[in-house]
């Protein structure tokens, strides 16, 4: 497990998958995430067995907050898209449990993402994609060190609009810069 003061990352059993359909159900968290349709538990099973069989470095971590002597599951994220020889990844997370939004745990969990991230699988590069109207999101991806890349214009429709897709990134010098600070 990746421990943090508030937080930590666990790896995802398939107990937690009932628990993970309700929240990407929710029409709240799914319409910042790359989802569209209503998702089932069979789907989620599915989608379950083929991540055992992808790459350990890019398997899913559960996010859970400590709370007394428990830890509390709330959300969940993952580097994925590792490309090895330019030693980049992308981030994607979630915090699925609503209650907890806005108290600084999807930061936690970024952080602990971007020290795995750079200080154990050696990265270089990790970025993200985030909806232009996901405030939440770029506030909180600004506080732990993301820098603004780019925008594609008009690069998705959701909700009846077509939205603009904003592309952040860390990278390694940025990363060692704030832990020297
Ligand atoms: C995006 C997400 C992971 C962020 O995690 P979080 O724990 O809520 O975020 P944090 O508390 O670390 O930071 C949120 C920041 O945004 C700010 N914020 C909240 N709503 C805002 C708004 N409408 N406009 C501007 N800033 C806003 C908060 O005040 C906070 O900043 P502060 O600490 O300076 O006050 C989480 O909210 C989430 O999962 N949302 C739904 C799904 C999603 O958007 N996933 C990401 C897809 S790219």
């Amino acid at each position: 497990m990746i421990y943090g003061e508030r937080v930590r990352l666990r790896a995802i059993e398939r107990e937690d998958l009932p628990l993970f359909t309700a929240w990407l159900n929710d029409p709240e968290v799914h319409a910042y995430l790359d989802l569209i349709f209503p998702f089932s538990l069979a789907e989620e099973e599915r989608w379950f067995e083929n991540m055992l069989s992808s790459p350990p470095a890019e398997h899913p971590l559960v996010i859970e907050v400590s709370e007394g002597t428990a830890w509390t599951p709330v959300g969940n994220c993952a580097l994925g898209k590792i490309d090895w020889r330019n030693r980049s990844a992308a981030v994607g997370i979630f915090i699925g449990e609503k209650r907890y939004w806005n108290k600084g745990y999807g930061g936690d969990a970024l952080r602990l993402l971007l020290r795995h991230g750079f200080e154990t699988l050696n990265l270089n590069r990790v970025y993200l994609r985030v909806y232009e109207t996901n405030l939440r999101g770029i506030r909180a991806y600004e506080k732990v060190g993301f820098v603004h890349e780019g925008r594609f214009r008009e690069a998705e429709f959701r909700g009846g609009k077509a939205l603009n897709v904003l592309y952040m990134s860390v990278l390694r010098s940025e990363w060692e810069a704030r832990q020297a600070q």
